[in-house]
């Protein structure tokens, strides 16, 4: 495309960078419209979109919009340390429906992911009576000062942003991949317990079922249930980020069900709310009370707002016909990832969870998977990179795409990795 097609786009990206932190790292692209899975920016250029928003568009651009609108009509905020709302109880309702167990739960609302993780680690904390919390390598919990500690990559998410909160140890997580299995993280789970940290004065451990930022890693078949066995022997709380692998991502509402695993405390948010800024704790209810009135809260955390559009969300996931689309999706990307990876040496392994899916590429440097997104936004599709060494593409396409646009994108990803190549 002529540069001077890019006119709009190059208005809005010099502003961007006259007026915008320069930390916060952007694309090129520039978006005026979504739709399902698919944008526009404001050159009219269109786009398949296989980054939904970075995962919060599981049920599709637009899904949540009539919840939304409804309820925009009725009234914004209130703040519910104010006044009660329905639409907060309600989302509270759904979330201990579609808990991945029997056990009668209660949940939190907050913001973000982030603020979510924190509160989890505060519920641990009250409930157990103890400090340490246990994290894992590749994981991401998020961007403020406790979750940054429990972020395992220094560039860009900590580099010059210490001293950090102390009380979070982090074990190995298996990696089978690079070769690290089951057993291996466990003994040194069992290392850290003997050189780091009294198993008796840790609260919690905190794991990704699917690692995203990390890396796109999912949990071996057995890990989440031995480390659990783990958490029952020293009295330890098992909190499950779900915060990208959850609300339908990999098939089931919540990644841990493919494991059977009944958590101790689950975190939800970025496709929770449908789009709109959104995230749970939930757990067994004297987990969640074991924190006195008033010490749990904030002003918009479970906007009434973004809790209709959740109320919508969970209703719509949990349908046998969402799971079973999402699981036909997932067949099909995994179908063509594993052909990308008999293609060429330089694409290591296809993985991933249902139609959470990911390719690893052989060298562990990030410039051919910055090529291959670079050059798929070029040919008309969003896509994201992720991984330690930034050699991961993930794919986050929401769950509504059709065959026809579904194919289509996996054809433009597969001339990306073809003009990467040549390049
Ligand atoms: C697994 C996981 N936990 C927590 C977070 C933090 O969520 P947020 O960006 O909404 O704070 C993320 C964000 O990517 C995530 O992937």
């Amino acid at each position: 495309m002529a540069v001077s097609e890019h006119i709009a786009s190059e208005q809005v990206v010099a502003a961007r960078e006259r007026y915008v932190a320069r930390g916060v790292a952007t694309t090129p692209l520039v978006v005026a419209r979504a739709e399902g899975a698919r944008l526009w920016d404001v050159d009219g250029r269109e786009y398949i979109d296989f980054a939904g928003g970075l995962g919060c568009q599981n049920t599709g651009h637009g899904f949540a919009a009539a919840a939304i609108h409804e309820q925009v009509d009725r009234y914004l905020h209130q703040c519910f340390m104010v006044g009660i709302y329905e639409p907060y109880v309600e989302v509270c309702r759904l979330l201990d429906e579609t808990w991945p167990g029997d056990t009668e739960t209660k949940s939190l609302l907050l913001n973000s992911g982030a603020e979510a993780i924190e509160n989890a680690v505060k519920i641990a904390r009250t409930a157990t009576g103890r400090t340490g919390v246990v994290v894992f390598d590749h994981a991401f919990h998020g961007r403020t000062s406790l979750t940054m500690a429990m972020t395992a990559k220094v560039v860009p998410y900590k580099q010059g942003f210490g001293p950090f909160p102390g009380e979070v140890y982090r074990a190995a997580a298996p990696y089978p991949y690079r070769g690290v299995s089951s057993d291996d993280a466990l003994v040194a789970l069992s290392h850290l317990f003997k050189q780091d940290v009294d198993p008796a004065s840790v609260a919690c451990v905190v794991l990704e079922p699917v690692q995203g930022e990390g890396g796109f890693i999912p949990m071996p078949e057995d890990f989440p249930r031995r480390l659990k066995e783990v958490c029952e022997q020293h009295g330890i709380l098992y909190v499950d980020d779900e915060v990208q692998a959850g609300v339908g991502r990999t098939g089931p509402v919540w990644a841990i069900e493919h494991y059977g695993v009944e958590p101790d405390l689950l975190v939800s948010g970025k496709s929770l709310g449908g789009g709109l800024p959104l995230a749970a704790v939930t757990g067994p209810a004297e987990v969640l009370d074991s924190v006195p009135t008033g010490g749990l809260g904030g002003t918009f955390g479970g906007n009434p707002v973004a809790c209709a559009a959740a109320a919508a969300v969970l209703e719509e996931v949990r349908t046998d016909g969402f799971r079973a689309r999402a699981e036909e999706i997932g067949k099909r990307i995994r179908t063509r990832l594993e052909d990308f990876v008999a293609q060429s040496h330089l694409v290591g392994e296809a993985r991933g969870l249902g139609p959470m899916l990911a390719l690893e590429l052989t060298e562990p440097t990030p410039d051919l998977a910055k090529a291959i997104t670079t050059a798929a936004r070029e040919r008309g599709l969003v896509l994201l990179s992720c991984g330690i060494y930034g050699n991961v593409i993930r794919i986050l396409v929401p769950l509504t795409i059709d065959d026809a646009l579904l194919e289509r994108g996996l054809d433009l990803l597969e001339e990306s990795l073809g003009d990467a190549r040549a390049g």
